[in-house]
């Protein structure tokens, strides 16, 4: 709809999405709900993409806890070039669950989607293939460049998604003041966690309070420590403080039951630049067959050309461990994830259930797997997995 990013959909729990998409690329595609749990003709596999001036409909109920998602196109081998130019956006599912004295919308609730860009000499964005990664040289917070946003002295809620291509920034602020850490990727979890660094790969989401009480007229710049960068500065006004909305929250947000007992072990080794297993992406090839309904260990793995970001549609995963490399699980792993990165040398086993009946009345419920380095996943990088009942 002519903006960058897109507009923020928002949406409650027990809604109907009704989305009609028109196609008005030059190439092929389809937008994808990154996070939603929905059928698979509603999920925008690349199967169901669309020609230029084609459109598509989507309807799918919410199904799914309050979370932050995102849309971007899917269409195997273009994800990457449409993504960096420009077509993402965040997608705010809220429910009852949320404690009320969390921020919900404007102006104490902020979504900032997070990437880097690159620009021709006309200063329109530009997008390079390299398979190692499309990596920008210039910070952007919401389409913005060098961006600055007035606070009031309250606490804030930041919705925050990496929605670059292949870059990871590690957030942090200049004068060290803490981020109160409420989510990530699968909504609320079960407390807030003080932290002064989060590191964070394309396609995760982070769900942040920031308390800028008692800062009157200070200025606090968001950084990523990787590149030095300042990525977005905060201007606190003069005004009385706001409410302690920190000490408000219950002490426990939300209650998140582990998955234990998995039935079955599967590995992916994620090899090269283009391969899961040993191959490359085929669109009509069922690469797994997982039981609807049954906890299972994924366990995946890489020895080179990370980082990978690890991205399964249709459920979200638990991260149990990981060995080898950073040889721990962070404290924004915690939770429900539907992203987990994954660096040379690492393995990370996560398990996963994919048990919300929408996901059984779709076409042939065909769901993907894939890295989220999205010039891995154009190269290949991805398998289709079956739910079977
Ligand atoms: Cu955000 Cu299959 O991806
Ligand atoms: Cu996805
Ligand atoms: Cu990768």
């Amino acid at each position: 709809n002519g903006g960058f990013p897109g507009p923020t959909i928002v949406a409650n729990r027990g809604d109907t999405a009704n989305i009609h998409l028109i196609n008005g690329l030059a190439d092929e595609s389809i937008t994808h709900w990154h996070g939603m749990i929905i059928d698979d003709v509603n999920d925008g596999h690349p199967r169901f993409a669309v020609p230029s001036g084609g459109t598509y409909d989507y309807q799918f109920p919410i199904v799914q806890r309050a979370a932050l998602n995102w849309y971007h196109p899917h269409p195997h081998g273009k994800t990457g070039e449409q993504v960096a130019m420009g077509l993402a956006g965040a997608f705010i599912i809220r429910d009852l669950d949320e404690p009320s004295a969390l921020p919900a919308g404007a102006p104490y609730e902020v979504p900032l989607i997070i990437r880097d860009a690159k620009f021709d000499r006309q200063g329109d964005l530009e997008f390079k293939t390299k398979r190692s990664g499309f990596e920008g040289d210039t910070p952007m917070v919401n389409g913005t460049l060098d961006p600055t946003l007035a606070v009031e002295p309250a606490v804030y809620r930041f919705r925050v998604l990496n929605g670059s291509n292949a870059r990871i920034f590690d957030f942090a602020f200049d004068n060290g003041m803490a981020f109160h850490m409420v989510g990530n990727d699968g909504g609320l979890l079960p407390s807030v966690v003080p932290i002064g660094t989060i590191v964070t790969s394309p396609a995760e989401r982070l769900d942040l309070l920031v308390d800028f009480r008692g800062m009157q007229g200070a200025t606090v710049m968001l950084r990523d420590l990787r590149t030095g960068w300042d990525l977005l500065e905060f201007v606190v006004g003069n005004g009385p403080n706001g409410q302690d909305i920190l000490n408000q929250l219950p002490s426990q947000l939300s209650t998140i039951i582990p998955l234990s007992a998995p039935v079955t072990t599967r590995e992916f080794a994620f090899e090269g630049m283009s391969r899961i297993n040993g191959r490359e992406f085929d669109m009509q090839r069922i690469d797994e067959y997982v039981p609807f309904d049954t906890v299972e260990r994924w366990v995946f793995s890489t020895k080179g050309n990370a980082p990978h970001p690890i991205h399964s549609h249709a459920a979200p995963f638990q991260v149990v461990s990981r060995t080898g490399g950073r040889g721990q699980v962070f404290e924004w792993e915690r939770g429900w994830k539907d992203s987990v990165l994954l660096e040379d040398g690492e393995t990370v086993e996560v398990l996963v259930r994919f048990d919300n009946p929408v996901l059984m009345q779709g076409l042939d419920s065909t769901y993907l797997l894939h890295c989220h380095k999205l010039s891995h996943e154009d190269a290949g990088m991805m398998l289709n997995f079956q739910l079977t009942p």
